[in-house]
């Protein structure tokens, strides 16, 4: 068999001839390596920066800058809250209960572990009891949330929490008195006389913005 001479009319048959069946030399198409090239210059760049964690994207950091924004924007709807009794005791169920959902959550990630999922006690207090250790009215509770107490192993949550995320706090623990969990360690430090009774219509102060 003679091939077709018009089949190498840009001399581009291969020269080595296997029984008769030669190679035609049929480069890819231009696109086509501009695709290739293309996807190999992008894989270098995407395992750079999704792999080895190029400039600003630690996921641990993209976390974390992403849940400081939830928060900050859950926060912007609530003004400064103060330190006082009928703040304290509205909290739970004001705005359909979503600030005590939040403060739940921030109790079961940062304090179940040591004051029981329930605040029922485990190798920290108490906290559903009347018996407190550093509290004789509700407004002293804040104070232990913020400073805690170094020598027995209660974290400082100055350093952690915004003043509301511990006044949320405040709330939740203050919130817990009077609840019977099941398995609830016994009472510790002296009895504390009753919260005071919330004012109905007390104000709540009015939001920044
Ligand atoms: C690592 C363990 C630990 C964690 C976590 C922890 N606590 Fe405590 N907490 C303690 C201990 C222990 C005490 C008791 C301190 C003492 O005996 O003086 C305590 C005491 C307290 C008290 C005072 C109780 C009293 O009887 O006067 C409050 C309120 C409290 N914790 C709230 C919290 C909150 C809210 C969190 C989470 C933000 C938290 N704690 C996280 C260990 C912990």
């Amino acid at each position: 068999m003679t091939a077709d001479p018009s089949v190498n009319a840009g001399g581009r048959l291969l020269d080595h001839n296997y029984d008769g069946i030669q190679e035609y030399d049929n480069p890819t198409p231009g696109w086509w390596h501009l695709l290739f090239i293309g996807s190999i210059a992008f894989s270098l760049i995407y395992a750079a920066v999704y792999h080895f964690e190029g400039p600003g994207r630690d996921p641990h950091e993209a976390l974390a800058s992403d849940q400081n924004a939830y928060y900050e924007r859950l926060f912007g709807d609530l003004e400064e809250l103060k330190n006082e009794p009928q703040v304290l005791l509205a909290l739970p169920t004001r705005d359909g209960g979503k600030w005590q959902a939040l403060a739940g959550a921030l109790f079961i990630q940062n304090c179940a572990q040591c004051h029981g999922a329930k605040g029922e006690g485990l190798n920290g207090p108490n906290l559903t009891d009347d018996s407190y250790i550093h509290i004789k009215q509700i407004t002293d509770i804040l104070a232990v949330i913020t400073d805690g107490v170094g020598a027995k192993g209660m974290p400082a949550w100055g350093v952690r929490f915004n003043p509301n995320q511990r006044m949320l706090l405040a709330a939740y623990v203050a919130s817990l008195r009077g609840t019977t969990p099941p398995g609830a360690k016994a009472p510790e430090g002296d009895p504390a006389p009753p919260w005071p009774a919330v004012a109905s219509g007390a104000p709540l102060g009015t939001p920044v913005n």
